[in-house]
């Protein structure tokens, strides 16, 4: 549902990307691992549709992401994907009831609604009793499960059957957080996936990544290893 065919990006001289072919598949839940600098970001950036590749060809949910225009292409990425950076940027003073359902804000869905759904999301991730909090009220790890609740905010695609966006991207979810957090939001993503979402999580931890079922390895900017490619 998501494919990298030869894909690159260059930032000017600097190619941070170079012929990456990449499938994942519906329900997926894959690692992506390699040294900083190695092109993880980048990778996930494309895979997103946050950035056009400079070379090759993405395709997500079975549209070819260089004949889309912008506004196609926002409207594709807000149905299908999901997001949690490593920076969660959560507005200082807002509670997180309103943070979270802020992410809705461009789809059009009307206030009451979103709110809903910020508290359904919210209850997902487990902070039911944290509805108020401001930012600065709350541990890293539940804000790193507030960026999750956002996240899966996504609308899911009519029809698709999954209980959130089909692709969640992850960037170093759980590297600003002790064990012990990082354990709870790697569950929080390993439910999302069995409910139907593919996810790909970006990680240094080497245990976290020998637990998932596949690893995708990235040395300068080439995919070096796919424990998961061809089956
Ligand atoms: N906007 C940019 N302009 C120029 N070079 C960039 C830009 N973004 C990334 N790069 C370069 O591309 C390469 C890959 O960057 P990327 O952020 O994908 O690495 P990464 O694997 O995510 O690293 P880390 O583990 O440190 O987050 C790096 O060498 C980086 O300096
Ligand atoms: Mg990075």
């Amino acid at each position: 549902m998501a494919e990298l065919i030869r894909a690159g990006r260059a930032y000017g001289p600097v190619t941070a990307l170079e012929e990456a072919t990449l499938s994942i598949r519906r329900g997926e839940l894959l690692a992506v691992v390699g040294p900083s600098g190695s092109g993880k970001s980048t990778l996930l950036n494309v895979l997103g549709t946050l950035e056009r590749p400079t070379s090759g060809t993405v395709r997500i949910d079975g549209h070819d992401v260089a004949a889309l225009p912008d506004g196609q292409l926002s409207a594709l990425r807000a149905r299908t994907i999901g997001f949690v950076f490593q920076q969660f940027h959560l507005a200082p003073g807002v509670p997180v009831r309103d943070s979270v359902a802020d992410g809705l804000l461009y789809g059009g869905v009307p206030r009451a609604r979103r709110r809903e759904l910020a508290e359904a999301a919210l209850r997902r991730v487990g902070l039911e009793h944290r509805l108020g909090h401001r930012p600065h009220e709350l541990s890293g790890g539940e804000k790193q499960r507030c960026a999750i609740a956002r996240a899966v905010l996504a609308d899911p695609a009519p029809g698709s059957g999954a209980a959130g966006p089909l692709l969640l991207l992850a960037d170093e979810p759980t590297g600003a957080l002790d064990t012990a957090s990082g354990e709870r939001v790697m569950e929080l993503l390993r439910e999302l996936n069995a409910a139907g979402t593919a996810v790909v999580v970006i990680t240094h931890d080497r245990d976290i990544a020998a637990t998932l079922p596949r690893r995708v390895r990235l040395r300068d900017g080439r995919i070096t290893e796919d424990t998961g490619g061809a089956s």
